[in-house]
C-alpha cells in the first residue's frame, strides 16, 4: 500500500540550524561556531543576563504568578513598555493613542502577523526585501499570504558598503502599496546601516511612491550600544507621520532567544481605525496561535517598567556590544599583522552582531572542512563566536585559506 506521504519532496535544510547541528556533532577540539546569531561570552558560553536571572528568581518566588492564559494580544504592560522603548517615551504618537503594540512570538512571529495583516486585511501582494537579507524574510512573507517577493539592491560588494543609489532606484520602481522590509538597525547580514541623510532619502521615496514600511528591529542596542540611537530610523519615520509596522525582537538584546518575546508595533496617522485594526490583529493571532506565552514577556515587562532594573539591563547591552567591538578590532589586527591579502577594514567599520566578511563560498567551505570553523555560505560571521582563546586560530585559518583560494582583485576596491 502506498503511503499518503509518498509524494512529499525533501525540503531544503535551514542553513543556520544545519550548521549548528554539524558544529555540535563535530568532535574536533578546536572547532569554532561563527554561524548562529546568538551572544557568547569570552568563554564561548551563552549568557543569561544577570538582570534576567534576578527577575526570574523573584517571579519564581512570587505566589501571585500563575499560568493562566494571557489575552490574545498578550501582556499589556509588556507591549506598552516595549513600544515606548522603540518609539521613545516622549513619542507624541503614543500619547495620542496612534501607536500601540501587541505581544508576539518573538521577532519572527511579529513579522508573520504583520505579513498576514498586510496581505489579508490591507490587500497588499508584493513585498521587497534587501539583497542580501536575513534568510527567513522571504519564507515568512510568502507564508503570510504575499504573492510576489522582490529584492531591492542594498549591498555593494566592491565597496563593501550600502549601494544607496541602487536601493533608491529599486524603491522608486516598486509599484504603489508594495511592502518594504527595512532593517531598523544593525543590518543582518551586512552590518551596514544607512546614514541619517540616507534614511531621509529612503523616507522621501517611501512617501512619494506610496510604499508601506515594515521595520524589522531585531537588534536594538546591538548596533551602537545605545537603545535610542539604534531607534533613529524608526523614530524619524514616526516623527514624519509615516504610517508603518515594526517587528520587535527581544531575543538578542535580552538574551531570551528561546522564550520567544516579541512585539508588533503599529503606527497610524490617527485613532479613527484603532479598534478595527486591533480587532483584525486579534483574529489573525487567534487563528494562528490563539495567544502568546507569558514567561519571557513578564521578565521584559518587569525590567522595562522598573528604572533600576532598566538601568542595569542597559549596562548589559553595553557589555555585549563592547565585547563585539573588541572582537572586531582583534580580528582585524590579526589579519593585517599576518599580511592577509585583501582589505579588512570593513570588519571594524561594520556594526552589530555580524560581519559580512567578503569571504567567498570556496573559502567558507575550506574553513569548515579543513579548520572546523562554521559560518554561513555568504561569509557572514557572528562576531560573538570569537574570543581570546580562538582568535589566533581563526585569523590564521583565514590567512591560510585566502592564500590557498585567492580573492579576485575586483571583488574589493576599498
Ligand atoms: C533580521 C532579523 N529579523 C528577525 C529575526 C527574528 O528573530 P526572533 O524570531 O528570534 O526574534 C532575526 C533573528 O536572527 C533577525 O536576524
Amino acid at each position: 500500500m502506498t503511503s499518503r506521504f509518498s509524494e512529499i519532496k525533501l525540503g531544503p535544510a535551514v542553513e543556520v540550524f544545519a550548521l549548528q547541528k554539524a558544529y555540535i556533532e563535530d568532535a574536533y577540539e578546536k572547532k569554532v561556531n561563527l554561524s548562529i546569531g546568538a551572544y557568547r561570552t569570552n568563554d564561548g558560553k551563552p549568557w543569561v543576563l544577570p538582570v534576567v536571572r534576578k527577575v526570574e528568581k523573584s517571579l519564581a518566588a512570587d505566589e501571585l504568578q500563575n499560568h493562566e492564559y494571557l489575552p490574545v494580544l498578550g501582556l499589556d504592560a509588556f507591549s506598552q513598555a516595549a513600544t515606548k522603548m522603540l518609539l521613545g517615551s516622549d513619542c507624541p504618537m503614543i500619547a495620542q493613542g496612534c501607536a500601540f503594540g501587541i505581544q508576539t512570538i518573538s521577532g519572527t512571529g511579529a513579522l508573520r502577523v504583520a505579513a498576514e495583516f498586510c496581505s489579508r486585511i490591507l490587500h497588499y501582494d508584493t513585498f521587497y526585501y534587501s539583497k542580501p537579507t536575513w534568510e527567513n524574510h522571504k519564507l515568512v512573507f510568502i507564508n503570510g499570504g504575499f504573492k510576489k517577493a522582490c529584492e531591492y539592491t542594498y549591498w555593494n560588494a566592491q565597496t563593501r558598503s550600502v549601494d544607496m543609489e541602487g536601493m533608491l532606484k529599486d524603491l522608486r520602481d516598486a509599484p504603489e502599496n508594495s511592502v518594504i522590509i527595512l532593517h531598523a538597525c544593525a543590518h543582518n547580514p551586512t552590518g551596514c546601516d544607512p546614514t541619517p541623510e540616507q534614511w531621509a532619502q529612503i523616507a522621501d521615496v517611501i512617501e512619494e511612491k506610496r510604499l508601506f514600511t515594515i521595520f524589522d528591529s531585531a537588534y536594538q542596542g546591538f548596533a551602537t550600544g545605545d537603545l535610542d540611537r539604534d531607534a533613529y530610523a524608526v523614530r524619524m519615520f514616526a516623527s514624519r507621520k509615516i504610517e508603518f509596522l515594526c517587528a520587535q525582537s527581544f531575543a538578542k538584546n535580552f538574551g531570551l532567544y528561546n522564550e520567544r518575546v516579541g512585539n508588533l508595533v503599529v503606527v497610524m496617522h490617527d485613532t479613527k481605525q484603532l479598534a478595527q485594526v486591533k480587532s483584525q490583529l486579534t483574529l489573525i493571532v487567534r487563528g494562528m496561535y490563539s495567544n502568546p506565552p507569558n514567561h519571557g514577556a513578564r521578565i521584559v515587562a518587569t525590567v522595562l517598567n522598573n528604572p533600576d532594573l532598566y538601568k542595569e539591563w542597559k549596562g548589559h547591552i553595553v557589555t555585549m556590544s563592547n565585547r563585539i567591538k573588541e572582537m572586531r578590532k582583534c580580528l582585524y589586527e590579526r589579519l593585517v599583522q599576518k599580511g592577509t591579502p585583501g582589505c579588512w577594514e570593513h570588519i571594524t567599520n561594520q556594526i552589530g552582531m555580524f560581519s559580512y566578511t567578503g569571504l567567498t563560498e570556496k573559502q567558507v567551505e575550506c574553513l569548515m572542512n579543513n579548520y572546523h570553523i562554521y559560518m554561513l555560505r555568504s561569509g557572514r560571521i557572528n562576531m560573538c563566536g570569537l574570543n581570546e582563546y580562538n582568535l589566533d586560530y581563526v585569523a590564521s585559518a583565514i590567512y591560510e585559506t585566502v592564500l590557498l583560494y585567492p580573492q579576485n582583485k575586483q571583488d574589493c576596491i576599498c
